[in-house]
Parts: structure tokens; sequence; C-alpha cells
């Protein structure tokens, strides 16, 4: 009997070990609902769905490691991540809502370059706004977009046309110019783009950057064109 109730505890333990530790699962899907479209037959023949899905979990994980979030609890609970490739209204790049990802046809169709390589980028952009804290709505829209654009920074999918080094007016311009902004603050602080995001999971404050780097984001600002020499 004591050797029978040993096992049974045992068991119980096993089990909730097993569940303590198990990794959140997400299921990845990626649907084209325009196939018949030019841009949807160039999504098919030089895309395809099972690289999307792959760069989907890929961006999953990397996006992960970037806000270094190790335990399930500090990751938002999604179990499935959607993408769709779809004639998008006024013909939108691409855009997010909770964890649907949508990819526009027509861009996909006009675009000039390698457009595995740009849909990669993007992806990865995308990815971001599902897993990224918005401080409960009051984050600053630029913000938003600078981390989106800064995870797609540190995967190496630079655009041409980026921002350079420098450049920008304010902090919270967004996309390119806030992505290199808080490359600078990242450099400053190792970690400060995973803290920063941490401390936006119930609400935002400029004091953030007071609090992990000591100024202002305006201060930051001006400090990061200096460097650059580019006090415009
Ligand atoms: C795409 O074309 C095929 C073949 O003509 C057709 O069967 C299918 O219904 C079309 N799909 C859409 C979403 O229009
Ligand atoms: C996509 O993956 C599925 C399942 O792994 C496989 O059966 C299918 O052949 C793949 N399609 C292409 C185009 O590689
Ligand atoms: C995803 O990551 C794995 C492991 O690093 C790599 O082998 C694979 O090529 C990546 N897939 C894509 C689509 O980037
Ligand atoms: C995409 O939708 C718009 C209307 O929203 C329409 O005018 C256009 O013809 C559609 N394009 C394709 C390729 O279906
Ligand atoms: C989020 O903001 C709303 C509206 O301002 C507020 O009612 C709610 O309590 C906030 N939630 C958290 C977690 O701070």
């Amino acid at each position: 009997m004591a050797k029978f109730l040993f096992i049974v505890i045992s068991c119980f333990f096993f089990l909730a070990f097993q569940k303590g530790n198990q990794a959140l699962t997400v299921t990845y899907t990626v649907t084209n609902r325009d196939p018949n479209s030019s841009g949807g037959i160039r999504f098919t023949n030089e895309v395809g769905i099972n690289y999307t899905k792959q760069t989907l979990a890929n961006s999953t994980n990397f996006i992960w490691a970037i806000f270094q979030q190790t335990a399930d609890a500090d990751k938002k609970q999604y179990t499935a991540l959607n993408a769709f490739v779809e004639n998008t209204t006024n013909g939108y790049i691409a855009y997010t809502v909770g964890n649907e990802i949508h990819l526009g046809t027509s861009y996909i169709q006009s675009y000039s370059g390698n457009i595995k390589t740009e849909l990669t980028g993007i992806l990865f952009h995308e990815a971001t706004h599902v897993w990224q804290w918005f401080g409960n709505s009051s984050t600053p829209g630029g913000l938003i977009e600078g981390i989106a654009d800064y995870v797609r920074l540190k995967a190496g999918y630079v655009v041409s046309n980026w921002a350079k080094n420098g450049q920008g007016t304010r902090w919270d311009e967004g996309y390119s110019v806030t992505a290199r902004f808080l490359d600078y603050c990242n450099g400053l602080r190792n970690g400060f783009v995973a803290e920063l995001n941490k401390k936006m999971r119930s609400g935002y404050s400029n004091n953030f950057f007071v609090e992990l780097l000591g100024k202002t984001p305006d201060q930051l600002f001006v400090d990061y064109k200096a460097k650059y020499n580019n006090t415009a």
C-alpha cells in the first residue's frame, strides 16, 4: 500500500512538474484568401504558406528572446497566430489586429525587389505587434511601431530606405527613426527594450526611460543625435 501510494504521489509530482514547465504552445496558420490575383499567385510561387508559417514560428521565438520572456507567465497568452494573405482594405501593405496578421496582395504584386526577404521583414514587424505589450492602450503609437522595427532591425531585415543612425526629429516619430533610437538606448543598457516592454504590460509613462536610463526620452534623443553629429 505504501509503495502504491508512493508511486501515485510521485506520478502526481511528475505531472505537476510537467505542467508547470510546459511551454506555451502556439499554432500557426496561413491562409491565402486571394490566391488567383497576381499578388496571390506571386505569394504562392515566391514565398509560400510553409515558409510563412516557419517564419511566424521563428519570429515568435526571436521576439520572446528580445523581450527576455522565458517564463510563459511573462508572455501574451495567445495559443494561435493566424496570418491572411488578402486584398487588404485600401491596399494596406500589412496590419495586425490581436493575433491576426493581414498581408496585402496588391503590395506583394507591386514590390520590385525580393518579395520573400521583404515579407520576412514585414512578418518580424507584424509578429512583434502580436506579442508586445501596449501599456493598456496608452503607449504612443510611434513607440509601438519603433519597437516593431527594432525587432526587424535586430533580425537583420533593414530596408535601404530606412532612416540612418541620428536621423529624425522626434524620439517617438515611429518606425525606423524610433527603432534606431531604441537601439542606441539598448546600447546604453543591455536589455533596455526588454525592460521597457515589461513595464508596458499594464500602462505607459515616459518616466520609464528615466527609471531605466536616468533621462527623459527627449534628453536621450538629444544625446543620440549628438553622438551621430546630427543635431538638426
Ligand atoms: C481560384 O481559381 C480556382 C480555379 O479557377 C477556383 O476554383 C477558385 O475558386 C478560385 N479561388 C478564389 C478564392 O477565387
Ligand atoms: C508544406 O508542408 C506540408 C506539411 O509538412 C507538406 O505536406 C507540403 O508538401 C509542403 N508544401 C510545399 C509546397 O513545400
Ligand atoms: C527558422 O529557424 C530555423 C532554425 O534556426 C532555420 O533552420 C529555418 O531556416 C528558419 N526558417 C525560416 C523560414 O526562416
Ligand atoms: C481589391 O479590392 C478593391 C476594393 O476594396 C477592388 O477595387 C479591387 O479590384 C480588388 N482587387 C483585386 C485584385 O481583387
Ligand atoms: C486600463 O485602462 C482602463 C481605462 O483607462 C482602466 O479602466 C483599466 O483599469 C486599466 N487597466 C489596467 C490593468 O491598468
